[in-house]
Order: structure tokens, then C-alpha cells, then sequence
């Protein structure tokens, strides 16, 4: 099968031929597929840039239309929400309050964009005054989220953001259980039509940094180990990805991208599910923090970055990135 001594063959045939080699590229990154992350904050009246992530920004509700035009423009169809609060307590009380800021800013992108296809993420740590996942308890001097007293609050949660439109939700907390409670939740209330991407693989990682700058998510004490995975795993991963499937997830995930494009490709040959891949926000910054010195070519390097994502097996890529390669491929920009 893999014989390749054919004398005759000659692989610059295809090579040297730019519009063949398009035609055949095995892959090929495309606006439809990717999902486009945004953060709404609130008490905010204009976008404020975020230090951590240069070109991204916290969006007042009123406002989160302006960019949701030109991703619809630039032919992304998706974008995944993280809301921003004001306040915040040991509950999480203003993840699943009706007029919550993710709540407010999915009705806000509804009315005008019905089309655009709203994924909003489930978790407590922008909303806890602890930043912890979901709920504390110290149980035996040890002060941990408690797995199951967390997951009646996703359920909360999500039912929240289904009643504001949501079509998609996306739980991030990598707790136990969590895609089962949450699919239960949403068919009592009648959203049986609401789906859920999982964030089924989720490594405990260094890559999240500024994203937790951006939302100010950051745990006060501990960490993220308890829950999220070990990065020298990747059995582990098959596992939690076959796990949430038997739950009813309806899209799983993997997180980050690009130090697990192993688990990616692992997870692609086990599961019929689309896959999906976030490019999360250190993978973001670590390019735009080269390119800004001049010591990379951005635009070069994020082609190559998303399609090797693509290339492992992600059907869908959240990415910061997604409505810049939008626009680089409207311009007819591929530097392959
Ligand atoms: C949890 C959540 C996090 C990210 C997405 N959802 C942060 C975390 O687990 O600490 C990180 C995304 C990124 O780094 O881009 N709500």
C-alpha cells in the first residue's frame, strides 16, 4: 500500500503547480470552521482592550454587534460567549441571573443575528468570589470545589442561557458528571433542542494565563489540578471524550490545541462525534507577542498553527484568531 517506487513518479508534478497543489491539499482551513471566542463585560461603555490578548477586547452588551457584523461579513457563523461581571460571591449567583451579562449580550446578538450561532460558556470561575470552578466545601481541611453540589448550578446556568437564546452550551469546568446533569436540566425546561459542545479533554495548562487576565478568573488559592487533566495523559483523554459521549455531549473537545495535537488526532480515530479544538488564549499570545517584535510572520505562522490543527482532526477550531484568517482569506491571502 504505501509502495512509493514507481520510477515514474515525480512528486514536483504536483508540487510546483500552485493551483494544483490546492486542489489536492489534504486540509484546508475555512471561515465556517471556526468559532470565534468574545468576552462581554459589565459596566463597561466601550471595548477595553485586554493587555494580555493585544487586539482582543471586552465588549459592553450594547456594542458586541459591532464585531458580530464582521464576523458575519468575514463568513464566521459562530462565536462562543464569556460573560464578565460585576459582582461576584461565593454562589456564582450572576451566572444564572436572567439578566446576566451573557443572558443580556445573547438576546442583544439574537435580535439582530439570527442566524449567528451562539455557544456560550458554562462555568462559575469568572463568577465566584474565588474564582474556583463551582462550588467550595472543605471537606477534611481541604478546601475543594465540591463536584456535586456544582453540578445542580450548571444546570442553572445552562437553562439561563438557553431561555436568552443560547444554541449551543459549552461547559468548561471539566467536572464530573456535568454533561449529563446539564442535558437533563435543559429537556426539563423543553430545551431538548439546545445542544452541548464539552469541553471533554481539558489539560490543567500553563496556555491559559491570559485568558484568566482577561476575565479575571484566576483562582484565589489552589489550583486547577483536582479537575483538569494531567498533560502527560492522553489514555485519559479517550476516556473523558467517551465518558461525555455516553453523557450526550453533542460536540467534544480538546484543550488546548497545539501541545495535544497527538490527543486530537487520538481522539478523532475513537469518536464520531465533530470534533472540536480550542486554540486557547496563550497559543493566541505567544504569537502576537512574536509578531509585534518583528521576529515571526503572523499571518504566515497562524495559517500554518490553525491547519496543523485541522491537519491532527479538528472539525471545528475555537480561535481568537478566527476573524483575522477570515479576512486574510477574503483577501485571498494562503501561503502554502
Ligand atoms: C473556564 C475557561 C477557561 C478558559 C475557557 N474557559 C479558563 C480556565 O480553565 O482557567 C481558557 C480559554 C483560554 O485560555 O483561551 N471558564
Amino acid at each position: 500500500m504505501f509502495n512509493i517506487n514507481f520510477p515514474e513518479v515525480r512528486s514536483r508534478r504536483i508540487r510546483k503547480n500552485f493551483s494544483v497543489r490546492r486542489i489536492v491539499s489534504e486540509v484546508s482551513l475555512e471561515p465556517r470552521n471556526l468559532i470565534m471566542p468574545l468576552f462581554v463585560k459589565e459596566g463597561v461603555n466601550k471595548p477595553e482592550p485586554i493587555a494580555s490578548m493585544p487586539g482582543q477586547y471586552r465588549y459592553p452588551v450594547k456594542g458586541v454587534n459591532k464585531v458580530i457584523a464582521e464576523l458575519v461579513e468575514s463568513g464566521v457563523s459562530s462565536t462562543v460567549l464569556f460573560g464578565i461581571p460585576k459582582h461576584k460571591d461565593p454562589l456564582g449567583s450572576e451566572a444564572y441571573n436572567e439578566g446576566g451579562v451573557v443572558q443580556r449580550a445573547i438576546r442583544e446578538i439574537k435580535k439582530d443575528f439570527s442566524d449567528i450561532i451562539v455557544f456560550t460558556d458554562v462555568c462559575m470561575c469568572q463568577y465566584t468570589d474565588h474564582g474556583h470552578c463551582g462550588i467550595i466545601s472543605s471537606r477534611g481541611g481541604r478546601i475543594l470545589p465540591d463536584n456535586d453540589a456544582t453540578l445542580e448550578y450548571l444546570g442553572k446556568i445552562a437553562v439561563s442561557h438557553a431561555e436568552a437564546g443560547a444554541d449551543f452550551v459549552a461547559p468548561s469546568g471539566m467536572i464530573d458528571g456535568m454533561v449529563k446533569s446539564i442535558r437533563s436540566a435543559l429537556d426539563k425546561e423543553g430545551f431538548t433542542d439546545v445542544g452541548i459542545m464539552s469541553y471533554s479533554a481539558k489539560y490543567a495548562s500553563g496556555f491559559y494565563g491570559p485568558f484568566r487576565d482577561a476575565a479575571y478568573s484566576a483562582p484565589r488559592f489552589g489550583d486547577r489540578r483536582t479537575h483538569q487533566m494531567d498533560p502527560r495523559n492522553s489514555r485519559e483523554a479517550v476516556k473523558e471524550i467517551l465518558l461525555d459521549i455516553n453523557e450526550g455531549a453533542d460536540i467534544v473537545m480538546v484543550k488546548p490545541a497545539l501541545a495535544y495535537l497527538d490527543v486530537i488526532k487520538t481522539v478523532k480515530e475513537i469518536s464520531l462525534l465533530p470534533l472540536a479544538a480550542y486554540s486557547v488564549s496563550g497559543e493566541y499570545s505567544i504569537i502576537k507577542a512574536a509578531a509585534e517584535k518583528g521576529w515571526i510572520d503572523e499571518r504566515k505562522i497562524v495559517f500554518e498553527v490553525l491547519t496543523s490543527i485541522k491537519r491532527a482532526g479538528a472539525d471545528l477550531i475555537l480561535t481568537y484568531y478566527a476573524l483575522d484568517v477570515a479576512s486574510w482569506i477574503k483577501e485571498g491571502y494562503c501561503p502554502f
